[in-house]
């Protein structure tokens, strides 16, 4: 058997390790995982081979859906930290690991819990609706969780006469504006550096050159707004500009006849999407969008992890009950995602 937990040797692009592998690679992760009683759960931007062999692949609220009902006594995260944390702050009792505690994500960082309680300061009586990527920390402080599939339930679950703290997002904060109506809503400037690359002079390129295609649009990215400005003054037909969180572009993934479809997103999403639709053409609008700590939990790191029970991923107490009532209102509200068995 070759050598297992090897680090990268080359760069297939930006960020896409090629790893050496043994050839039971695929037994083994499926073996140990049976061994230590435990559950992989992968994210939709994880690499090919990792969403393959997760038990389940989805997005960020339907994995925490199943990190807080599944029965397993370890949950394996393939993801990023907070997403590991946030399984650990649904399912204390469990042992939750991460293949590389290092994968953290750019906008959470945006917001500190010293920053967010300061913020407060300044409004009080206001609620805060924090998007899932942010620390456990910044969760504690935080009234209701939100994902990109269920952030416009949640702000429409507020009273309308009640001050909103949205953060950290500010793209999806101005999507979810944009759908509430609301006034009353102070956005938190943060962005996601994958994200906000994807940008409208890009994608007016792509949508120019490709008069045809279907466009899946992330609320994250900076072409969110470049995007509903194009399909309402008519450059894109509005009825083919989808402003989708990651699941949700599995779905219209499913439902659509287009030829092709230009995706704005991470490029690891094109997986779960050519599974779910054969026949369509799925194209990034931004190849180099990759998530490089996504692209930290590699195959080889997936086998460490549950050979050696690494990295395990805690939260204080004291924290994660003050955040476990913001996640499990986020879990409340809002559709149910799809999630890859
Ligand atoms: P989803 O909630 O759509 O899975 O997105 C998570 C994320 O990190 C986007 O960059
Ligand atoms: Fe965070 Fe952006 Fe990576 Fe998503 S794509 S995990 S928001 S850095």
């Amino acid at each position: 058997m070759d050598a297992v937990g090897v680090e990268p040797v080359t760069e297939a692009g930006p960020g896409t390790p090629v790893e050496v592998l043994p050839s039971d690679w695929a037994e083994q992760v499926r073996s140990l995982a049976a061994e230590r009683d435990a559950v992989i759960l992968a994210h939709n931007y994880q690499v090919p081979e990792i969403q393959d062999i997760a038990h389940h692949t989805g997005d960020s609220l339907g994995l925490s859906r199943i990190a807080a009902e599944v029965d397993a006594s370890t949950i394996v995260f393939c993801g990023v930290h907070f997403m590991a944390e946030t399984a650990k702050i649904l399912s204390y009792d469990k042992t939750v690991l991460i293949p590389d505690e290092r994968a953290g994500c750019s906008l959470a960082e945006t917001i500190t819990a010293d920053e967010l309680r300061a913020w407060k300061a300044e409004h009080p009586g206001a609620v805060v609706v924090s998007y899932v990527n942010t620390t456990a920390a910044v969760k504690a402080e935080t009234d209701i969780c939100c994902t990109s599939s269920n952030a416009v339930e949640v702000v429409e679950s507020i009273p309308a006469d009640t001050e909103v703290l949205f953060c950290p997002d500010q793209f999806l904060g101005a999507h979810v504006q944009r759908l509430t109506g609301r006034t009353n809503m102070h956005i938190w400037m943060g962005e996601c550096h994958v994200h906000a690359g994807i940008n409208g002079v890009e994608l007016k390129a792509r949508v120019e050159a490709e008069p045809d295609a279907e466009l899946f649009i992330h609320p994250e990215c900076g072409c969110a707004t470049s995007a509903l400005y194009l399909a309402t003054t008519g450059v894109v037909p509005a009825e083919r500009t989808k402003i989708l969180s990651t699941s949700g572009m599995v779905t219209a993934a499913r439902e659509t006849s287009a030829a092709k479809v230009l995706v704005a997103t991470e490029t690891g999403m094109i997986h779960q999407l050519e599974q779910a639709n054969p026949t369509t053409v799925f194209e990034p609008v931004n190849r180099a969008a990759v998530c490089k700590y996504m692209k930290m939990i590699t195959p080889s790191k997936l086998l460490r992890s549950l050979r050696d029970g690494t990295d395990e991923v805690t939260v204080p107490l004291d924290v994660a009950e003050r955040a476990r009532r913001s996640v499990e209102r986020m879990v409340a509200i809002g559709t149910p995602s799809p999630v890859a068995e």
